[in-house]
């Protein structure tokens, strides 16, 4: 099975940079699809931990292929900063590739997120504030700034001068804002180009060869089937299509070149921003959870909101994206913990749901059905197959496959790379 798709199953952070990182060593080339640098990927190798936001995460692998592809927005300075702190860490970038097609994030982007943001008051979407939604809107709009673009002094100078015209309107005139100098932004960028220009490339043909080659292809995912534009939770989500599906359109391939989707769960549940979360646990479990776990945001070093698992949600990540295995991940955080709850269902007016409801205001007023099952005191970071994991530990990951249907393939039970047991061989 040469083509895996990863997504994150749930709101994001899920551990997928690890579990990129872990499958990276296999792939010849790793390609990432959507979002932009409101992802917030940590890989873990001995001591030393990398964050990377739009570089994708199979990078630390010098004979692997990584692109950024079409469906990606890209921050050039937020991209360049990336590069020379991966290369002042002796990570080598010449086997980066970006796609020409690829949306440029301007800084008038950034700046309409932080004002529309608050504007919006109680009602905010809590974004990263990195003009991840306005850069989307001017590539729906059809006046947006590609990669390619950039690299033609001309043509960028006409479609910026034109862009930041109405911005500028928009901006004082909505807004009451500062507006933006063309000119500043136009040599600002033309010195990022200049620095970018030898990676950019026709990502989607090289992508198309190396998987006519039969070689081993991995899209890595960025965001959550939660926070998906079509299928999260509307209005409280990104503005790409962070599912299986909006890979194959990210990265420039048809879907009949994929050969498995492979889902990354956390064996609980976080979500940062606002929006619903039925299983939220606002109690001091929620915070041993959010202090053992780390869960502070790896881009806006915002606190996680934590719960327990749920698998309503798990089921709609595999119906949406079509998920053949899991990578279950964290595990060892659920460590200590008396007794650990599943979601099961949720309980809406006296109806019982077992499936992810459509309206986002029925999910609003859903309350959680629980299961309980013991939990495990042992610290299970050192453990490195099935087998060797407390009765207590298996038993909730057997749960976690029959509530879902679908095959672990991996188990995650720390952030480095040999803290993973293995149970499948991904590509295969
Ligand atoms: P991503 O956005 O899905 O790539 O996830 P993040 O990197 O934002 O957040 C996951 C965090 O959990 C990172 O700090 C990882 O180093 C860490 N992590 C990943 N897998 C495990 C695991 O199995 N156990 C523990 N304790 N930490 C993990
Ligand atoms: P990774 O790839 C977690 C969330 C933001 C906010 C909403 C919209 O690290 O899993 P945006 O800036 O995209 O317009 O914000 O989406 N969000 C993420 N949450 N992990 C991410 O990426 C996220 N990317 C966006 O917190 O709620
Ligand atoms: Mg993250």
């Amino acid at each position: 099975m040469p083509v895996v798709v990863l997504v994150g199953a749930q709101w994001g952070d899920e551990g997928k940079g690890k579990i990129t990182d872990f499958l990276a060593s296999q792939a010849e080339m790793v390609v990432r699809t959507t979002g932009g640098n409101n992802a917030g990927h940590t890989v873990v190798v001995g001591d030393e931990e990398f964050k990377v936001h739009l570089v994708p995460s199979g990078v630390l692998y010098p004979a692997t292929l990584c692109i950024i592809a079409n469906g990606v927005v890209i921050d050039p300075k937020v991209l360049i900063d990336e590069i020379d702190s991966l290369l002042a860490k002796g990570v080598t970038v010449d086997n980066l590739r970006i796609s020409a097609n690829a949306h440029v994030i301007m800084p008038y982007h950034v700046r309409l997120d932080e004002l529309e943001e608050e504007s919006k008051g109680d009602s905010k979407i809590g974004t990263t504030k990195r003009g991840i939604g306005p850069a989307y809107m001017d590539k729906a709009s059809r006046i947006g700034i590609r990669m390619g673009d950039l690299l033609e002094e001309k043509v960028f100078r006409q479609k910026l001068m034109r862009n930041v015209e109405t911005k500028n309107r928009l901006l004082q005139k909505v807004y009451g804002a500062e507006p933006f100098e063309g000119e500043e932004i136009l040599q600002e960028y033309l010195v990022y180009a200049q620095r970018l220009r030898g990676y950019v490339t026709d990502t989607s043909l090289l992508v198309h060869k190396t998987v006519q080659e039969g070689k081993k292809v991995l899209f890595e995912g960025a965001q959550g089937t939660l926070l998906d534009l079509d299928h999260g939770t509307y209005p409280y989500v990104t503005s790409s299509n962070p599912t299986a599906a909006g890979a194959c359109v990210g990265g420039g391939i048809g879907p009949s070149r994929v050969d498995k989707v492979i889902g990354v769960l956390k064996a609980y549940t976080t979500r940062v921003g606002a929006g619903p979360f039925p299983t939220e646990l606002l109690d001091a479990t929620g915070e041993q959870i959010r202090q053992k776990g780390r869960e502070f945001g790896t881009t806006t070093g915002r606190a996680r909101r934590c719960g327990w698992f749920d698998a309503v949600i798990a089921r709609y990540a595999v119906r949406i994206n079509g998920i053949d295995a899991f990578a279950i991940t964290k595990l060892d955080v659920m460590g200590g913990l008396d007794k650990i709850k599943l979601c099961t269902g949720y309980r809406y007016g006296d109806q019982i749901l077992s499936e992810f409801p459509i309206s986002q205001e029925v999910l609003e007023s859903c309350k959680p059905v629980y299961e309980e099952m013991p939990g495990w005191p042992e610290d299970i970071s050192g453990v490195r197959s099935f087998e060797e994991l407390p009765q207590a530990a298996r038993n909730y990951l057997n749960r976690i496959k029959e509530l879902t249907g679908v095959d672990l393939f991996l188990v995650a039970v720390g952030p480095r790379r040999d803290e993973t047991i293995v149970l499948q061989e991904a590509f295969s």
